[in-house]
């Protein structure tokens, strides 16, 4: 079992009355790649800050390697960050930025040398030392802010939306060399992004955050197939998100019928909302449909079309599909049990938890 390296223990951040972080715990195991996804202002930076010491928590503990660090400075803690604007010192060139920590640490002239040349090779910016911040690209500089953080070989690695200035190919590209870059070193990195498919492709383990909580956390495809509410199943991912009920343990009424699903432990009638992501929906004629809907438009979106129809309940439906489909034709929707994912007002994320794991039995 993997050592818990951070931990977060019912930890509140107010800025004057006002509570940013509300109650938030967590557990971090060392040597993974953790996500925090969530929208503007709901609180990553501010989780950030406190790991780093550079915030202090206004209730509730932080442990670093099972001590308590809540009154340890920032410095003496073995963590470095990459900020979101990654505040380069821009009036040296790049050996002095990436060795800014390593002379600190007062290491000879030959290890500051040798060690500034090995990060700046795991980023790919061999040879690069001379070179001043302001003759460098966004995505060079970006690759500077990460060897100089790396090259002080921390346990824990924090990187503030490290890749949200780069163009899409760029920006692909760095995902699979932080990847490549976490494995190779076993450093525990918490990464911080407002985009899902970031977080999707890049982490061992996401936190959704809304609002200045931890909303669900679990693997990738834990959060995209089992989204454990209406906010999650929105921010992450496509999805089509209808209001039904649940007449009795796998079977659910929405849209004016009852379809066959696999949840369950849900009270008889109970109100709930239901899922179907749109590339669970197959397109069909409208007599082999479980639902009927008439297209309006459709985009081209270079792997499938995205087509969008609407059902006699007035309901958008967005439908993935590699065919296309005619506007103002009726089409027939098709799905199984299991691409229903019904979803239950305010539960959470424990009971949620249970009732899944009870599907399994
Ligand atoms: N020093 C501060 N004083 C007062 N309020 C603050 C301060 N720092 C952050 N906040 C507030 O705390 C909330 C959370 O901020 P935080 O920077 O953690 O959000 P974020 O999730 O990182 O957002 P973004 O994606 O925009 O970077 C916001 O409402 C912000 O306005
Ligand atoms: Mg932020």
């Amino acid at each position: 079992m993997a050592n818990t390296i951070i931990s977060f223990k019912n930890v509140i951040k107010k800025y004057d009355d006002e509570a940013v972080l509300k109650n938030v715990s967590f557990d971090i195991e060392e040597g993974r790649f953790y996500t925090l996804l969530g929208p503007s202002g709901c609180g990553k930076t501010t989780i950030l800050r406190i790991i780093a010491g550079f915030t202090e928590a206004t209730e509730g503990d932080i442990d670093l390697e099972g001590q308590r660090v809540n009154d340890v400075p920032a410095n003496k803690r073995q963590v470095n960050t990459v900020f979101q604007d990654y505040a380069l010192f821009p009036h040296m060139n790049v050996f002095d930025n990436v060795a800014f920590g390593l002379k600190i640490k007062k290491l000879s002239k030959e290890d500051i040398r040798k060690k500034v040349k090995e990060a700046l090779r795991m980023v790919q910016l061999p040879g690069y030392e001379d070179r001043e911040i302001n003759e460098m690209s966004g995505g060079q500089r970006q690759r500077v802010a990460i060897a100089r953080a790396i090259v002080n070989e921390p346990k824990i690695l924090l990187l503030d939306e490290p890749l949200s200035a780069l163009d899409l190919k760029l920006r692909t590209d760095m995902q699979y060399e932080l990847r490549e870059l976490q494995k190779r070193l076993g450093i525990t990195f918490i990464f911080v992004t407002h985009d899902q498919e970031e977080a999707l492709a890049m982490s061992d383990e996401i936190f959704v955050m809304n609002k200045g909580k931890i909303v669900q956390s679990g693997t990738p495809v834990d959060i995209y197939d089992e989204p454990i509410n209406h906010f999650v199943a929105d921010f992450v991912g496509e999805s089509n998100i209808v209001s039904g009920e649940m007449i009795e343990d796998n079977l659910v009424k929405f849209v004016g019928k009852e379809f066959e699903c696999v949840d369950s432990g849900m009270r008889p009638n109970e109100p709930v909302e239901i899922v179907l992501r749109p590339e669970d929906l197959t397109m069909t004629k409208p007599e082999n449909g479980k639902l009927v809907v008439t297209v309006n438009t459709q985009l081209f979106r270079g792997v499938h079309y995205e087509i969008m129809g609407v059902d006699e309940d007035g309901n958008e439906w967005m439908v993935h599909s590699t065919r296309k489909a005619k506007e103002g034709s009726k089409i027939g929707l098709y799905f199984e049990p299991e691409d229903i994912h019904v979803m239950r007002f305010n539960e959470t994320e424990e009971e949620f938890d249970a009732r899944l794991e009870s599907y399994d039995d």
